[in-house]
């Protein structure tokens, strides 16, 4: 297994967790997970929904946080721990499809799944088939929850449209995620209705931020994830994405320390439009 610590995943999931937890409390506070007392929290990673989930579970509520990644679960377990939850929270390094396997191949044995930016054709071959394995380990009346940043259709770039439009697709391009069809990342809702699970719903969470450095997460969610990734895409996959060479000039220039940082604008601000899908077993 490749050693995250290596690839820059620590310190993604770290920035990511910290400038996400008011997203996801207020996500999981719309679950009503009160009583449940078997929770999943598929693909961990940093293990930020663990505090929420075992809080709004109460006191007998038991999660299982479940991470390919060994370092992934080390930090979940530190933060668990910080949290003052790690009595309510157990570990599982595994596959996600066979944990999910098992608990369906059971009858179902969870009250509730979170999976917060898992289900995506980065991850899974066939999200769909995730999703049903999702809903087939819910117990009856289990809720499944699923989560995402909604990376691309965030502001990074507010007042560069073009430009944020062509990192967007460079992006996409350099993740080699496809554009459009059955495995694209914006098809939750599709994968639950086909899941066969009811009440499907969706809801939109908005991640602000502004004035940036107003809120200590903000500058290092955008300097340690967001803007290393749009500009390696730009290096990499830009001129294919239709950017020319002034263009990747100019996305260096906003997203680098200099005179035109973005992050030094007073107007700037950031918005991440996180989506809640949600259905019931
Ligand atoms: C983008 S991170 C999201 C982590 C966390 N849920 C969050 O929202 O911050 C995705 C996590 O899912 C884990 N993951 C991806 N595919 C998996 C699989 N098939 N089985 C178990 N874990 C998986 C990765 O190791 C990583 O920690």
């Amino acid at each position: 297994m490749t050693d995250i610590r290596q690839t820059g995943l620590v310190s993604y999931l770290l920035s990511n967790r910290a400038f996400m937890a008011q997203a996801v409390q207020q996500a999981v506070d719309t679950l009503d997970l009160a009583g449940r007392r078997r929770l999943l929290d598929a693909g961990t990673g940093a293990g930020g929904a663990l505090p929420p989930l075992a809080l709004a579970g109460g006191p007998d509520a038991l999660v299982l946080g479940v991470d390919a990644h060994h370092d992934a679960l080390t930090l979940a377990d530190t933060h668990a721990t910080e949290k003052g939850v790690a009595s309510q929270v157990s570990f599982k390094e595994a596959d996600l499809l066979d944990v999910l396997g098992e608990a369906g191949a059971a009858g179902g044995t969870f009250d509730a799944i979170w999976a917060s930016d898992v289900v995506w054709p980065g991850n899974f071959e066939d999200p769909a088939e995730a999703v049903a394995l999702m809903a087939q380990a819910l117990a009856p009346d289990g809720t499944l929850a699923i989560f995402t940043s909604n990376y691309y259709q965030s502001m990074f770039l507010p007042g560069h449209s073009q430009l944020q439009n062509k990192l967007r697709m460079a992006s996409e391009l350099n993740w080699g995620i496809p554009g459009s069809g059955p495995t694209h990342y914006e098809r939750h809702v599709h994968w639950v209705l086909a899941s066969g699970l009811r009440e499907v719903g969706l809801r939109v969470i908005p991640r602000i931020g502004f004035p940036a450095d107003s809120d200590p997460s903000v500058r290092p969610y955008l300097e340690k994830v967001v803007f290393p990734e749009l500009l390696e895409a730009a290096r990499s996959a830009g001129q294919k994405a239709g950017m020319s060479a002034e263009e990747v000039r100019e996305a260096e220039e906003l997203m680098s320390p200099g005179p035109r940082y973005v992050l030094d604008d007073p107007g700037y601000y950031v918005v991440h439009p996180t989506l809640l899908v949600t259905g019931v077993r």
